[in-house]
Protein backbone atom coordinates (compact mmCIF):
# COMPACT_ATOMS: atom_id res chain seq x y z
CA UNK A 1 0.00 0.00 0.00
CA UNK A 2 1.58 3.51 -1.38
CA UNK A 3 1.35 5.66 2.13
CA UNK A 4 -0.71 9.13 1.98
CA UNK A 5 2.39 11.55 2.45
CA UNK A 6 0.30 13.87 3.91
CA UNK A 7 -0.62 11.51 6.83
CA UNK A 8 3.19 10.89 6.62
CA UNK A 9 4.16 14.11 7.53
CA UNK A 10 0.99 15.04 9.66
CA UNK A 11 1.95 15.63 13.58
CA UNK A 12 1.13 13.28 16.53
CA UNK A 13 -2.77 12.29 16.35
CA UNK A 14 -3.16 14.11 19.13
CA UNK A 15 -2.94 17.37 17.85
CA UNK A 16 -6.72 17.84 16.73
CA UNK A 17 -6.60 20.82 19.25
CA UNK A 18 -7.16 23.64 17.32
CA UNK A 19 -3.56 24.63 17.58
CA UNK A 20 -2.80 25.40 13.70
CA UNK A 21 -5.95 27.27 12.09
CA UNK A 22 -5.47 27.54 8.53
CA UNK A 23 -7.46 30.39 6.57
CA UNK A 24 -8.60 29.25 2.97
CA UNK A 25 -11.56 30.69 0.32
CA UNK A 26 -11.21 28.84 -3.04
CA UNK A 27 -12.01 32.23 -4.55
CA UNK A 28 -9.26 34.99 -3.91
CA UNK A 29 -9.70 38.49 -2.49
CA UNK A 30 -12.27 37.43 -0.11
CA UNK A 31 -10.41 38.79 2.73
CA UNK A 32 -8.51 35.88 3.89
CA UNK A 33 -4.93 37.55 4.80
CA UNK A 34 -6.71 40.43 6.24
CA UNK A 35 -8.87 37.66 8.72
CA UNK A 36 -5.80 35.84 9.37
CA UNK A 37 -4.22 39.28 10.97
CA UNK A 38 -6.45 40.01 12.56
CA UNK A 39 -7.69 36.68 13.94
CA UNK A 40 -4.19 36.27 14.92
CA UNK A 41 -4.11 39.96 17.11
CA UNK A 42 -7.46 38.87 18.49
CA UNK A 43 -5.97 35.90 20.14
CA UNK A 44 -2.76 37.34 21.66
CA UNK A 45 -5.33 39.79 23.21
CA UNK A 46 -6.76 37.24 24.68
CA UNK A 47 -3.47 35.57 26.09
CA UNK A 48 -2.39 33.05 23.28
CA UNK A 49 1.19 32.80 22.00
CA UNK A 50 0.38 32.86 18.14
CA UNK A 51 2.15 32.95 15.26
CA UNK A 52 1.05 33.96 11.97
CA UNK A 53 2.28 31.72 9.21
CA UNK A 54 1.83 33.06 5.65
CA UNK A 55 1.31 30.11 3.84
CA UNK A 56 0.48 31.78 0.22
CA UNK A 57 3.50 30.19 -1.47
CA UNK A 58 2.96 31.99 -4.86
CA UNK A 59 1.61 35.51 -3.65
CA UNK A 60 2.69 36.25 0.10
CA UNK A 61 1.30 39.89 1.43
CA UNK A 62 0.75 39.56 5.43
CA UNK A 63 4.09 41.99 5.89
CA UNK A 64 2.30 44.15 3.13
CA UNK A 65 -0.97 44.79 4.75
CA UNK A 66 1.14 45.15 7.99
CA UNK A 67 3.84 47.59 6.86
CA UNK A 68 6.61 45.07 7.97
CA UNK A 69 10.11 44.36 5.58
CA UNK A 70 10.94 41.43 7.36
CA UNK A 71 14.66 40.57 7.73
CA UNK A 72 13.95 36.31 6.98
CA UNK A 73 11.42 34.62 5.91
CA UNK A 74 9.55 31.32 5.17
CA UNK A 75 12.07 30.65 2.22
CA UNK A 76 15.14 30.55 4.35
CA UNK A 77 13.55 27.42 6.19
CA UNK A 78 12.76 25.83 3.96
CA UNK A 79 16.63 26.08 2.23
CA UNK A 80 17.20 25.10 5.61
CA UNK A 81 19.24 28.49 6.22
CA UNK A 82 17.48 29.81 9.07
CA UNK A 83 15.61 28.10 12.05
CA UNK A 84 12.05 29.05 12.12
CA UNK A 85 12.96 30.68 15.88
CA UNK A 86 15.30 32.77 13.92
CA UNK A 87 13.27 33.80 11.19
CA UNK A 88 9.95 35.18 12.90
CA UNK A 89 9.31 38.92 13.75
CA UNK A 90 7.53 39.98 16.47
CA UNK A 91 4.80 42.53 16.36
CA UNK A 92 3.99 45.05 18.49
CA UNK A 93 0.00 44.03 18.48
CA UNK A 94 1.54 41.18 20.57
CA UNK A 95 1.87 38.48 18.19
CA UNK A 96 4.55 36.68 16.10
CA UNK A 97 5.09 36.43 12.12
CA UNK A 98 6.26 34.48 9.64
CA UNK A 99 6.74 36.22 6.64
CA UNK A 100 6.36 34.55 3.11
CA UNK A 101 7.80 35.76 0.04
CA UNK A 102 5.60 37.33 -2.31
CA UNK A 103 6.17 36.77 -6.38
CA UNK A 104 9.73 35.73 -6.04
CA UNK A 105 9.16 32.23 -7.72
CA UNK A 106 11.40 30.80 -4.34
CA UNK A 107 8.24 29.50 -2.69
CA UNK A 108 5.88 28.44 -5.44
CA UNK A 109 6.12 25.43 -7.39
CA UNK A 110 7.87 23.58 -4.76
CA UNK A 111 8.63 19.60 -5.31
CA UNK A 112 7.54 17.80 -2.59
CA UNK A 113 11.01 18.11 -0.75
CA UNK A 114 10.12 21.60 -0.41
CA UNK A 115 6.92 20.92 0.96
CA UNK A 116 7.55 18.75 3.01
CA UNK A 117 9.95 21.18 4.47
CA UNK A 118 6.94 24.09 5.08
CA UNK A 119 4.96 20.97 6.86
CA UNK A 120 7.68 20.76 9.12
CA UNK A 121 7.81 24.46 10.05
CA UNK A 122 4.63 24.18 9.94
CA UNK A 123 4.60 21.47 12.89
CA UNK A 124 7.81 23.76 14.61
CA UNK A 125 5.45 26.15 15.02
CA UNK A 126 2.67 23.71 16.21
CA UNK A 127 4.55 22.53 19.36
CA UNK A 128 6.26 26.24 20.17
CA UNK A 129 2.98 28.17 19.97
CA UNK A 130 -0.95 28.32 21.20
CA UNK A 131 -2.01 28.65 18.01
CA UNK A 132 -0.83 28.99 14.51
CA UNK A 133 -2.66 31.02 12.29
CA UNK A 134 -2.20 30.26 8.72
CA UNK A 135 -3.01 32.53 5.93
CA UNK A 136 -3.59 30.10 2.67
CA UNK A 137 -3.09 31.03 -0.49
CA UNK A 138 -6.44 31.32 -3.32
CA UNK A 139 -7.13 28.51 -4.91
CA UNK A 140 -7.24 24.45 -4.36
CA UNK A 141 -3.64 23.69 -5.79
CA UNK A 142 -1.89 20.81 -4.72
CA UNK A 143 0.50 22.80 -2.11
CA UNK A 144 -2.52 24.94 -0.32
CA UNK A 145 -4.61 21.36 -0.17
CA UNK A 146 -2.07 19.87 1.42
CA UNK A 147 -1.52 22.79 4.34
CA UNK A 148 -5.09 22.90 4.68
CA UNK A 149 -4.71 18.77 5.32
CA UNK A 150 -2.17 19.48 7.95
CA UNK A 151 -4.40 22.26 9.80
CA UNK A 152 -6.57 21.21 12.87
CA UNK A 153 -9.41 23.77 11.81
CA UNK A 154 -9.86 25.02 8.66
CA UNK A 155 -12.03 28.45 8.22
CA UNK A 156 -13.24 28.76 4.84
CA UNK A 157 -13.94 32.26 4.08
CA UNK A 158 -16.84 32.74 1.58
CA UNK A 159 -19.11 36.00 0.67
CA UNK A 160 -22.38 36.60 -0.45
CA UNK A 161 -20.94 36.71 -4.05
CA UNK A 162 -22.37 33.73 -5.61
CA UNK A 163 -18.54 32.78 -7.55
CA UNK A 164 -17.06 32.59 -3.75
CA UNK A 165 -19.83 30.61 -2.77
CA UNK A 166 -19.25 27.99 -5.46
CA UNK A 167 -15.47 28.19 -4.69
CA UNK A 168 -15.79 27.90 -0.73
CA UNK A 169 -17.84 24.62 -1.82
CA UNK A 170 -15.13 23.27 -3.59
CA UNK A 171 -12.73 23.46 -0.74
CA UNK A 172 -14.79 21.90 1.84
CA UNK A 173 -15.78 19.26 -0.85
CA UNK A 174 -12.24 18.59 -1.37
CA UNK A 175 -11.15 18.85 2.40
CA UNK A 176 -14.09 16.63 3.72
CA UNK A 177 -13.11 13.63 0.80
CA UNK A 178 -9.85 13.29 3.42
CA UNK A 179 -10.75 11.82 6.00
CA UNK A 180 -7.81 12.45 8.24
CA UNK A 181 -7.98 16.29 7.65
CA UNK A 182 -9.12 18.57 10.62
CA UNK A 183 -12.96 20.37 11.18
CA UNK A 184 -13.71 23.02 8.53
CA UNK A 185 -15.79 25.69 9.42
CA UNK A 186 -17.15 28.81 7.81
CA UNK A 187 -16.33 32.31 7.98
CA UNK A 188 -19.02 34.35 5.98
CA UNK A 189 -16.91 37.84 5.53
CA UNK A 190 -17.92 41.09 4.16
CA UNK A 191 -21.94 40.68 5.05
CA UNK A 192 -23.71 43.05 4.10
CA UNK A 193 -25.78 42.43 6.91
CA UNK A 194 -25.49 39.99 9.44
CA UNK A 195 -28.92 38.58 8.60
CA UNK A 196 -27.44 38.39 4.84
CA UNK A 197 -24.58 36.62 6.35
CA UNK A 198 -26.91 33.76 8.36
CA UNK A 199 -28.62 33.16 4.58
CA UNK A 200 -25.11 33.04 2.77
CA UNK A 201 -23.72 30.24 5.30
CA UNK A 202 -27.70 28.72 4.64
CA UNK A 203 -27.05 28.57 0.87
CA UNK A 204 -23.26 26.72 1.73
CA UNK A 205 -24.39 24.73 4.70
CA UNK A 206 -27.53 23.19 2.57
CA UNK A 207 -24.94 22.20 -0.43
CA UNK A 208 -22.87 20.87 1.79
CA UNK A 209 -25.59 18.81 3.73
CA UNK A 210 -27.51 17.58 0.17
CA UNK A 211 -24.01 16.65 -1.37
CA UNK A 212 -21.44 15.80 0.99
CA UNK A 213 -23.78 14.44 3.62
CA UNK A 214 -22.32 16.67 5.92
CA UNK A 215 -23.19 19.90 7.54
CA UNK A 216 -19.99 22.61 8.43
CA UNK A 217 -20.35 24.42 11.69
CA UNK A 218 -20.52 28.84 11.17
CA UNK A 219 -17.29 29.99 12.82
CA UNK A 220 -18.76 33.32 12.54
CA UNK A 221 -20.22 36.41 10.39
CA UNK A 222 -17.87 38.79 9.62
CA UNK A 223 -19.73 42.31 8.90
CA UNK A 224 -18.18 44.39 5.27
CA UNK A 225 -16.78 47.28 7.07
CA UNK A 226 -14.93 50.49 5.53
CA UNK A 227 -12.98 50.50 8.22
CA UNK A 228 -11.68 47.17 8.03
CA UNK A 229 -10.01 49.50 4.35
CA UNK A 230 -8.70 51.91 6.16
CA UNK A 231 -6.86 49.80 8.40
CA UNK A 232 -5.43 47.52 5.29
CA UNK A 233 -4.87 51.28 3.78
CA UNK A 234 -2.85 52.11 6.87
CA UNK A 235 -0.88 49.00 7.41
CA UNK A 236 -1.99 49.03 10.70
CA UNK A 237 -4.15 46.51 13.20
CA UNK A 238 -8.33 46.97 13.06
CA UNK A 239 -8.44 46.32 16.50
CA UNK A 240 -5.63 49.14 17.16
CA UNK A 241 -6.85 51.35 15.01
CA UNK A 242 -10.85 50.70 15.05
CA UNK A 243 -11.46 48.76 18.21
CA UNK A 244 -15.23 49.59 17.90
CA UNK A 245 -15.55 48.71 14.34
CA UNK A 246 -18.13 46.44 13.50
CA UNK A 247 -16.12 43.96 11.70
CA UNK A 248 -13.30 43.81 15.32
CA UNK A 249 -16.75 42.81 17.53
CA UNK A 250 -17.21 39.94 14.23
CA UNK A 251 -13.68 38.58 14.90
CA UNK A 252 -13.52 38.86 18.43
CA UNK A 253 -16.52 37.07 18.67
CA UNK A 254 -15.01 34.28 16.07
CA UNK A 255 -12.18 34.31 18.59
CA UNK A 256 -14.87 33.34 21.60
CA UNK A 257 -16.45 30.68 19.73
CA UNK A 258 -13.09 28.95 19.04
CA UNK A 259 -11.99 28.72 22.99
N1 LIG B 1 -14.96 42.76 6.36
C1 LIG B 1 -14.52 43.53 5.36
N2 LIG B 1 -15.09 44.73 5.12
C2 LIG B 1 -14.68 45.51 4.10
N3 LIG B 1 -13.70 45.20 3.24
C3 LIG B 1 -13.08 44.01 3.42
C4 LIG B 1 -13.44 43.13 4.48
N4 LIG B 1 -12.65 42.04 4.40
C5 LIG B 1 -11.84 42.24 3.35
N5 LIG B 1 -12.10 43.42 2.76
C6 LIG B 1 -11.46 43.98 1.53
O1 LIG B 1 -11.00 42.90 0.75
C7 LIG B 1 -9.70 43.20 0.27
C8 LIG B 1 -8.94 41.92 0.07
O2 LIG B 1 -8.51 41.41 1.31
P1 LIG B 1 -7.34 40.35 1.44
O3 LIG B 1 -6.14 40.77 0.70
O4 LIG B 1 -7.21 40.06 2.88
O5 LIG B 1 -8.01 39.12 0.65
P2 LIG B 1 -7.37 37.71 0.32
O6 LIG B 1 -8.52 36.74 0.33
O7 LIG B 1 -6.25 37.41 1.23
O8 LIG B 1 -6.83 37.91 -1.15
P3 LIG B 1 -5.87 36.90 -1.97
O9 LIG B 1 -6.75 35.77 -2.41
O10 LIG B 1 -5.39 37.73 -3.10
O11 LIG B 1 -4.79 36.44 -1.04
C9 LIG B 1 -9.10 44.12 1.31
O12 LIG B 1 -8.15 44.96 0.75
C10 LIG B 1 -10.28 44.89 1.82
O13 LIG B 1 -10.46 46.05 1.04
MG1 LIG C 1 -4.24 36.88 0.84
Amino acid sequence: MIADPVLLTRPPATARDGRIVAVASGKGGVGKTWFAITLAHALARAGRRVLLFDGDLGLANVDIQLGLVPAHDLAGVVAGRRSLAASVVHHQGGFDILAGRSGSGALSALDDAALDAVLAALRDAARAYDHVVLDLGAGIERATRRLSGAADLLLVLATEEPTSLTDAYAVLKLHLADASAGEARVVVNQASTPAAGERTYATLARACASFLGHTPKLAGIIRRDDRVRDAIRRQTLLLQRHPNAPAAGDVERVVAGLA
